[in-house]
This record gives C-alpha cells, structure tokens and sequence, in this order.
C-alpha cells in the first residue's frame, strides 16, 4: 500500500503539473509562463503559501465528473514582495483554460476576504478562457462575487490586476474595478465581445489585437494603465508599482531614507522658452524636481496631454499630475481630465500627497468634446481634487488659464501650498484672445488695427500675464526662482506630513460619472 507521506508527495506533484505536460509545453510554445512560473517570479523567493491546492470543481455536467485537476484552474496564496505582504491569484491556463468555476471563484473570494481582513494588497494574474461554460450560472455568480468584493475592496487595500493572456466577456469586469490593469504586448487581450461577435452583430472585420490588444488599451480606450513587452517585465512593474502604495488606506507608503544634499536645481531656470507658445517637456521639469530616477509614470500611451505617475521627493512616496505642453500644448480634454482624475482618487485613497504641476491653456474646444461631455468629464477632475484631503501642493510653471485654472488643483478648491514661477501667466485667457475681446470696439475703430491690437495685448500681458495679481491676493502663496522649487517641494511636503482635513459627513459623493 502506499504510505500516507507518499499519497501526499503524489497529490502535490500532481497539483504542480496543473493541466499536464503537453499543456504546459502547448503555454510555453506560445511564449507564455505557466501560472506557477510566474507566481516564483513575482514573489519573494520562498515566502509564497498556497490555499486551496487541492481544491477540485463539483460539477457533473457534459462529463466533467471524470475530468478533474487539483486546484481547479487558479494558484491562489499568499507571500511577500520586497519584504511586504501582499495576497496573489495566478489563473492556469493549462487547466479547462483557467475559465472561472464556482471553485475557482471561491479560492479567489477567500484570499481577498483574508486580504481585506489583514489589510494588504491583492494581486491578481488572469490568463483564462472566461465563465466555465460548462458550469453555466454558477460560473457566472462566481464572476459576480469577485466583483462585488472588488468593489468592497475598492478604496480599502490596492488591488492591481495582470493581463496575460485572453480576458473576456463578464471576466474583464474584475480587472476593470481594480486600481491598475497591466497588459503584456502581443499575447493578451480584453474585449466584452470577442471578434467572431463583432463581425456577425456590426459586420467589422478586426483582430484580436486590434479590438483589444495591450497597445489598443493603452492608446485608444485607456483601460489599461501599463503595457510591457513581455510576462517578466510585467511581473517587476507590478512589484515596482508597489514600492510607492502603503499596504492599505489606514497605512502610509514605505519611506526611503534621504540623504539631504544640495537640492537647488539651476536648470530648471532655463526651461520656460521665451516665446510662451513653444513647447517644452514637462518630464523635464518633474525629472528635476524628485529623487533621481524615481519617477514611474501611469498611462504613458494614453491621454499624453497629461503625464500622471508616481514618484519620491526627499524619499517620500507621492503621485504628480502635470499637464504636458509639448502634446496639444498641455488642453485638457475628455481623456485626459479622466485620466487626471481617477489617478488623483487613488492617491487620495492611499494618503499619498498629490504634487501639481500646471501649464494648461483651458479646455480643448470643439463639437466632438462637446458633444461627448467634455462638462461632465472635465468635472470629474475638478470633484476629484475638490474632494482629495491629502496634502496637496500646485507649481504654475506658465499658462494657468480660465476654468482649467480653478480645477487645476487650485488654493480655492483645497490646495495647501500654490507656488508659482515668474514666468507664470494667471488669466482668463492668453493675452491676444482676450485683447481681442475687450478691446473689440476700440482696435476696429483705430486707424491701424493691427497695430492697437499689438498695443492692447501688450497692456493685457503687463496686467495679467503674471503671478503677481494672484500673489497679491494670496491664491499664490509664494512666487519662487524656479531652481528653489525643489527644496520648496521637500520642506513643504515636510511641514504638511500630518495635515488632517475631513469632508461633511454623507454615504458618498456623486461624483459625475
Ligand atoms: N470553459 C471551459 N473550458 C474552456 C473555456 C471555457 N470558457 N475556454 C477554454 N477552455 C478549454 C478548452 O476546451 C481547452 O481544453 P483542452 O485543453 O481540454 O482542449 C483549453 O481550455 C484551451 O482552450 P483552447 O481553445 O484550446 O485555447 P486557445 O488558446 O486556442 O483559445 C480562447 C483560447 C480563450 C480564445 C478559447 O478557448 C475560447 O474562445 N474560449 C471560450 C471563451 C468564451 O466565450 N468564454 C465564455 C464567455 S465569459
């Protein structure tokens, strides 16, 4: 008889092999990593604890009662990454194709509730064919279990989401409640409806690339917020991103130990051009202003007008919201307002301290924003810093025009400390539109137009191309040399560590979706 040591050896190897060799080759010859794989490389070497090992479906339909695998399609556990806990659910493809189960969803449901429980992250690496078509409802109750902890876990624990390989149907809901989806070029995909459905419904002949490749979410739908090329780099952005988020909303973000040096930064002194329509690269300016080689930007590809990502300053973990001048002169439109917004909310969730960099012209006119709310979007961003209570600090490095002005992380909408360079221009508008507006009457009249138009912008631009009206009332707290900014960022992030501020009480908000 074999020995009780022996039966157990023989369940785990079994359980190690998921679906079986020739699926793991078959995983393999497509250039993916088998969900065990991935989970070694994720974390911490040898701290992770699987639950649920042996855990097999109940189903007995369309002969699955004669077809089982321990652990039933999903590695589920829990280990460290960079010495801290987080909780991990890696999908197996090489099982019925690591389409969900009532078990299956219940190993997920149970390592989130012990998540939410012991307030740390949740990971998730999905690589699955969708609801277990054979289990029919109950495969679908399961996706809705996971959604409504996700939901209940939105704002409590971070939970990030891995795409690495199909996700379709009711299974992209999960990742799409979560706080950061991550895409791997060329060999995962997320649609609601594959293309076999869209050709036959809208008669569009796409790929599954096309409609919902890594690169199509991170340019055109801005559903996912990273995209590498390949499984490895996937796996270390995940680990990198959470070196900057706290383990949950009552925790704050690991600290790095800073070395206090010479925090001036003379270059930033030359990169305003002279002409205020030139552009010039926002990246510069946030490279300047944090810890070297700390800035890790959120949706690169997407909404560029805007560049959003965390970073560290004096080695405090913090997110930065900046408008771009060198794409579409740093407008801010429907993408990019939403884009600014949802990240503006997860930094207010996880108590990390927003930085504001402005240099915005307004709000992109025309039809096309109108017409798909560019009202209702723009809110978005303007209810999400309103209502951010983490600390917050804005530098106006130029153009701080019209409404973009006031959301733009304002003192009048909560801000703590607004800064503001000398080359900074608060107004309504630039000077050659409001010229032309105010001065209508008297420049047509002129015996020279062209040259009373040049007049009056000229009177335009020494009134109100400054910061010193704003100064002057107080909405700018400090007019500083460029090259201080950073020493200013540091003390004053510093002064503002234990800022407590609290909204009205109310169930919730109605922020305009
Ligand atoms: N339910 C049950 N089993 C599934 C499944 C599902 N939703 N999706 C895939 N599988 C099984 C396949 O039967 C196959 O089993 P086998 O190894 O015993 O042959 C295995 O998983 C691998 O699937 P396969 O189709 O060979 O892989 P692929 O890489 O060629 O294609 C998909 C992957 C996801 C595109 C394809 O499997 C598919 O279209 N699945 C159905 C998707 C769907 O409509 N899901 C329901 C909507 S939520």
């Amino acid at each position: 008889a074999i020995s009780k040591k022996d039966q157990l050896d023989k369940k785990n190897a079994e359980a190690d092999l998921g679906g079986g060799e020739h699926r793991i080759k078959t995983q393999h010859a497509k250039g993916k990593l088998t969900a065990r794989e991935r989970v070694s490389i994720l974390i911490d070497e040898g701290t992770f604890e699987e639950i649920g090992k042996f855990v097999m479906h109940r189903s007995r339909d369309f002969g699955l009662d004669k077809e089982h695998y321990l652990g039933d399609g999903v590695i589920t556990g829990y280990g460290k990454i960079n010495g801290r806990l987080v909780y991990v659910f890696a999908q197996d493809f090489t099982v019925f194709g690591g389409s969900l189960s009532e078990t299956h969803a219940e190993k997920i449901c149970k390592i989130m509730d012990l998540a939410m429980k012991n307030g740390a992250p949740v990971i998730g690496l999905n690589d699955s064919g969708g609801a277990r078509i054979q289990e029919g409802v109950l495969s679908l109750a399961g996706y809705a279990d996971i959604f409504y902890k996700n939901t209940l876990a939105s704002g409590v624990i971070p939970q990030i989401s891995a795409i690495m390989g199909p996700c379709a149907g009711g299974a992209v809901y999960s990742p799409a409640i979560t706080d950061f989806i991550m895409m791997v070029e060329n060999s995962s995909y997320m649609f609601v409806t594959g293309p076999n459905v869209v050709k036959t419904v809208t008669h569009e002949d796409v790929t599954s690339e096309e409609l919902g490749g890594a690169m199509t979410h991170a340019t055109k739908s801005g559903v996912t917020h990273f995209v590498t090329p390949n499984e490895v780099e996937c796996l270390l952005n995940i680990k990198k991103l959470l070196s900057y988020l706290p383990q949950n909303c009552e925790d704050d973000a690991p600290r790095l130990v800073y070395e206090p040096g010479s925090e001036t930064r003379p270059a930033l002194n030359d990169i305003i051009p002279e002409n205020p329509n030139q552009p010039y690269d926002i990246r510069e300016v946030i490279e300047e202003l944090t810890d070297t080689e700390t800035f890790f930007e959120v949706h690169k590809n997407f909404a560029e007008n805007i560049v959003v990502g965390f970073a560290r300053i004096a080695g405090r973990s913090i997110g930065i919201v900046a408008n771009q001048p060198a794409v579409l002169a740093g407008v801010l439109d429907i993408n990019a307002s939403q884009k600014a917004a949802r990240f503006v909310r997860f930094c207010d969730c996880f108590n990390i301290p927003l930085l504001v960099l402005e240099d915005v012209p307004g709000f992109l006119p025309g039809t096309d924003q109108e017409w798909n709310g560019i009202i209702t979007n723009g809110a978005k961003l303007l209810f999400a810093f309103c209502e951010a209570t983490v600390p917050r600090i804005t530098v106006i490095t130029r153009k701080a025009y019209g409404g973009a002005y006031d959301v733009m992380n304002s003192k009048h909408i909560g801000a703590d400390m607004n800064y503001a360079w000398p080359t900074a221009e608060i107004a309504v508008m630039g000077a050659s539109g409001a010229a032309e507006i105010i001065f209508k009457r008297e420049i047509a009249e002129s015996e020279n137009p062209a040259q009373k138009l040049h007049e009056k912008i000229d009177t335009y631009t020494k009134k109100f191309a400054n910061p010193y009206r704003a100064a002057h009332r107080g909405y700018i707290d400090e007019v500083i040399y460029p090259e201080q900014t950073r020493e200013k960022l540091i003390r004053a992030f510093s002064m503002l560590e234990n800022k407590v501020a609290t909204l009205p009480r109310k169930k919730h908000g109605n922020i305009p979706l």
